[in-house]
């Protein structure tokens, strides 16, 4: 067993105690899929550096149940891995089933697609910047997932334009609206998951596409 490996088993652990972590399938997909792959190309310590694989406090920190900002725009975080809770809340309420297409907004790290493919959903996600695509496809590809999840670049408020069909949309970064795009997307009984801006937090909403263009939301 690798350092990281014995990481990860203790991350889902205290996870698990903490109730963060419910069902089995989630819970073997966080006990397989390795973040640290994600961040490989490093994250802000938080205290004025930037951590990579080779120092010490990179491990310990990415099996902490803390976002880890992956890339800053003149300071300002511009990609991240979320919090892994929030992360596997938002998963266990999408209800997933094995051959669930699920199209995400917000590529990041790539590792949120990677968990919920490791559940047996069939993901298309879209990041609106190129080089955090290319970081995600390179992390997909080192954990054996290259192909299995459809990246693209693009607009994440138009969706997969031009597609409908997809069981769940996931929005992964914070909006102020929700596209008509994301639920004309939708298959009949589909809904979608978004943290949509209100008084200054991101409350995740459950959106559901209602009657004559009416959308109803929890
Ligand atoms: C919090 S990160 C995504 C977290 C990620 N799903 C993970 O695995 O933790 C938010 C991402 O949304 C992307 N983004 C921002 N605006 C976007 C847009 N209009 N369309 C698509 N992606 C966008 C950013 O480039 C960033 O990579």
């Amino acid at each position: 067993m690798t350092a990281a490996d014995e990481l990860r088993a203790r991350y889902v652990d205290q996870l698990r105690q903490e109730g963060l972590l419910g069902a089995d399938e989630l819970v073997q997909a966080f006990r397989t899929v390795p973040r640290e792959e994600f961040v490989a190309t490093g994250f802000d310590g938080g205290d004025g550096r930037w951590l990579g694989p080779d120092d010490p406090d990179f491990l310990p920190l990415v099996y902490r149940n803390h976002p880890l900002v992956t890339k800053l725009v003149d300071g300002i975080p511009a990609s991240s891995s979320s919090q892994p809770s929030l992360m596997a809340a938002m998963i266990e309420s999408l209800e997933l089933r094995p051959g669930s297409r699920v199209l995400e907004i917000g590529v990041g790290t790539g590792y949120n697609a990677a968990l919920m493919t490791a559940m047996g959903a069939r993901v298309t996600t879209v990041d609106i910047a190129p080089d955090v695509v290319e970081r995600a496809e390179a992390a997909l590809r080192r954990v054996g997932l290259a192909g299995a999840v459809d990246v693209r670049l693009g607009d994440g408020y138009l969706g997969a334009p031009a597609e409908t069909g997809y069981d769940r949309v996931v929005v992964t970064v914070g909006v102020t609206g929700v596209s008509p795009r994301w639920l004309d997307q939708l298959v009949p009984g589909g809904y979608l998951l978004a943290p949509v801006e209100h008084a200054g937090n991101h409350p995740v909403l459950r959106i559901r596409p209602g009657v004559r263009g009416v959308a109803e939301a929890r």
